[in-house]
C-alpha cells in the first residue's frame, strides 16, 4: 500500500530528469499521476511504463493550463498535489543576453510557476487541501555568471512560494520551494561530472529529489512556505 493512494498529483516536465523521477515515485506510491510536458514522445512512453497519464502542456501557455485543469478534474477528480517542475536554462550574460533569451526562461520558470499554483487553487482548496512542491536551484539561492534570467526566475520562485503560502494556507494548501544543486539529467551538460564545490564530492541523483519531495508531500505537515535544500552541502561554505 503506498503513502498517496488516489491521491491526483501533476508533475510539470515529468518526461526527463528530475519530472521523471518525481512521476516515477508518487506513481510507486499509488498517486493518479499525470505527467505534463512539451516533450509529447518521450512522455507518452514513460506514462505508458508506471501507469501515468500523459498530457501535452507547456507551462507558459495560460490557456493551455485552464483547459488541461479542467480536464483532469474531469476524469480524475480533484487534484491534491502540483510538483511544478519544468524549467530551461538560457546563456543570459548581463552584458549580451538576447531579450529573447530572458523572456522564454521568465515565461517558463516562474510565470509558468505562478500560472501552475493559479490554475490549481480552487480544485485543491474543492479537496480540502494540498501540496504545491515549486522547484527552484541553488541559483535561487545564491548567484551564477552567465545565466542571469535562470537566477532571477529561481529567485522569484523562491520569493513567490512565500507569497502563495500565505494566500492559500488557509484553504489547508502547503507550498515549498526545493533548491537542487548540481543534479544529473539530461539538463546538466554531458560529460561534466566534477564536483562544483559540494561538500559531498559527486552529482546528485534526479531520485534523491524525488525522496525531499515525497517527504514535503506526506511528512512535512508542519511546514509551508520554507526552502528546502538538497545540494550535498554546496550553500553550506
Ligand atoms: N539538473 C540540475 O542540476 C538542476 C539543478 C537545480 C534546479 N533544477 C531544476 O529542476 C527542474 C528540472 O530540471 P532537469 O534537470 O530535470 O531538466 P531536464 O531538462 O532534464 O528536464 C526538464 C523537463 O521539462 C520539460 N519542459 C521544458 N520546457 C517546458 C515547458 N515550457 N512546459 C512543460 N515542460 C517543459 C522538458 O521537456 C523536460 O522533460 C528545472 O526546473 C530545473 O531548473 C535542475
Amino acid at each position: 500500500m503506498g503513502r498517496l493512494e488516489n491521491k491526483v498529483a501533476l508533475v510539470t516536465g515529468g518526461a526527463m530528469g528530475i519530472g521523471a523521477a518525481h512521476c516515477r515515485e508518487l506513481a510507486a506510491q499509488g498517486a493518479k499521476v499525470v505527467m505534463c510536458d512539451v516533450a509529447d514522445d518521450v512522455g507518452m512512453s514513460l506514462a505508458k511504463e508506471i501507469g501515468a497519464t500523459y498530457v501535452h502542456l507547456d507551462v507558459s501557455k495560460e490557456d493551455e493550463w485552464a483547459t488541461v485543469v479542467n480536464e483532469v478534474v474531469g476524469s480524475l477528480g480533484n487534484i491534491d498535489i502540483l510538483i511544478n517542475n519544468a524549467g530551461i536554462a538560457k546563456s543570459t550574460p548581463i552584458g549580451t543576453a538576447k531579450t529573447e533569451d530572458w523572456d522564454r526562461v521568465i515565461a517558463v520558470n516562474l510565470t509558468g510557476t505562478f500560472f501552475g499554483m493559479r490554475a490549481v487553487a480552487a480544485s485543491m482548496k474543492a479537496a480540502g487541501g494540498g501540496v504545491i512542491v515549486n522547484t527552484s536551484s541553488v541559483a535561487g539561492l545564491v548567484g551564477t555568471p552567465g545565466i542571469s534570467a535562470y537566477v532571477a526566475s529561481k529567485w522569484g520562485v523562491r520569493g513567490m512560494t512565500k507569497s502563495a503560502a500565505m494566500d492559500l494556507g488557509p484553504d489547508n494548501i502547503r507550498v515549498f520551494s526545493i533548491h537542487p544543486g548540481a543534479i544529473d539529467t539530461p539538463m546538466s551538460p554531458a560529460g561534466d561530472r566534477e564536483p562544483r564545490g559540494q561538500i559531498i564530492t559527486r552529482w546528485g541523483q534526479a531520485e534523491e529529489v524525488a525522496k525531499m519531495m515525497l517527504f514535503l508531500v506526506t511528512d512535512a505537515t508542519f511546514s509551508t512556505g520554507s526552502e528546502f535544500v538538497i545540494d550535498g552541502g554546496f550553500t553550506a561554505r
